[in-house]
């Protein structure tokens, strides 16, 4: 443990580094996942969701496109508000069976991509009324996000985020999401499925190398936006199937014995990581339906839809909060509601 000169800057990031020591310091070590979308790697990500490899994201716009007339129609959705939005392609297909003018509302913890978004809609779609919220989803939710909207709202998850949220992390936003909407109001979400691991894998060992640098940037953004020294050179991408938790894990290997420091006020941390072990930066985990019936079911929901795409290995879940399932309180966090982006 190191005693460094206290500053305004350490002071904003002692929850972050604390975050960060905490995990680095478990077993397995981890990274915290907000921490990994700056504008680099959304952009990046941007093009890994065209890698061959990458198929969950063909299979998800596939089940979007043949099936986004029936979702407006079942729902009679008149708002659209989209957690974990990215560019917000996912969105297009359905704004486009909703009554003009649609309302949408993105959300996402990437300032750069709502900017993005923003920019493109407002070019695109000028009869879309675009109002984007920067704010993480794992926090208690912004009043910004709670309808108050009379016609019914559609909440889409989309992008097989859900599965990378551990199961503690789905629990909360589900619950959230079930205490948020409204009876009339419906939930969609877009789910990888459980199939044979060597392809599961490989989506995230595309041939371009462009996972691999998403992840090996990673160290960059911790040491250029948290002050940590992390070997640029001294890690590799590491990929894996844990079968007991049924989720792919990236990470990155220790090539080296390792020691990092970790700024923080009133102390600094150095971590020790020993040559092969592995810190996991995200996991991706891959659902049976009746597991996603279940989570569902546990946290308020129950499942209206199921759309299934021929290879059985993506899903669309339509859900709607269960009667008698109990509206909760709203706590403000961080919301930078982007008056500037409205359409
Ligand atoms: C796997 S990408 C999916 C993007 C998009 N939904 C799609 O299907 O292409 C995950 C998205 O969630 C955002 N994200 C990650 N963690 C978040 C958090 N804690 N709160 C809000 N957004 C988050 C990322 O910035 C990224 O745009």
């Amino acid at each position: 443990m190191l005693t460094t000169d206290p500053s305004p800057h350490q002071d904003e990031q002692a929850g972050t580094c604390a975050e960060l020591v905490a995990g680095l310091r478990s077993t397995p070590p981890h990274l915290p996942y907000g921490l990994l979308w700056d504008e680099h790697n959304t952009a990046l990500y941007d093009r890994i969701r065209e890698q061959p490899e990458y198929y969950l994201n063909r299979l998800e716009m596939q089940l979007l496109r043949s099936h986004a007339p029936d979702i407006i129609a079942t729902t009679g959705a008149r708002m659209l508000l989209e957690l974990g939005a990215g560019t917000g392609e996912k969105a297009l297909p359905l704004l486009a069976h909703m009554n003009s003018p649609a309302r949408y509302t993105p959300v996402d913890i990437s300032n750069s991509a709502m900017s993005r978004l923003a920019a493109r809609l407002c070019a695109t779609s000028p009869d879309t009324v675009v109002r984007p919220v920067v704010a993480d989803f794992t926090r208690p939710w912004p009043p910004a996000l709670r309808s108050t909207e009379p016609g019914p709202l559609l909440a889409t998850f989309l992008g097989s985020t859900l599965g990378n949220l551990l199961p503690t992390e789905r629990r909360t936003l589900l619950e959230r999401l079930a205490a948020a909407l409204r009876p009339h109001d419906t939930l969609l979400l877009g789910v990888p499925l459980l199939h044979d691991p060597d392809t599961m894998v490989a989506a995230y060992r595309d041939a371009a190398g462009l996972m691999e640098a998403f992840y090996l940037h990673c160290l960059h953004i911790l040491n250029r936006d948290h002050g940590t020294d992390f070997d640029l050179g001294g890690f590799a991408h590491h990929v894996t199937w844990a079968a007991r938790e049924s989720r792919v894990e990236i990470g990155l290997r220790a090539l080296s014995d390792q020691r990092v420091l970790v700024p923080g006020r009133p102390t600094s941390h150095r971590v020790d990581l020993a040559c092969g072990s592995v810190v996991r930066a995200v996991v991706a985990a891959r659902f049976t339906a009746r597991q996603l019936q279940g989570e569902l079911s546990e946290s308020g929901f129950e499942t209206v839809h199921l759309l299934q795409e021929p290879s059985d290995r993506y899903a669309l879940l339509l859900a709607r909060r269960r009667e008698g399932c109990p509206r909760g309180p709203y706590a403000v966090v961080r919301e930078e509601t982007a008056s500037r982006f409205q359409g």
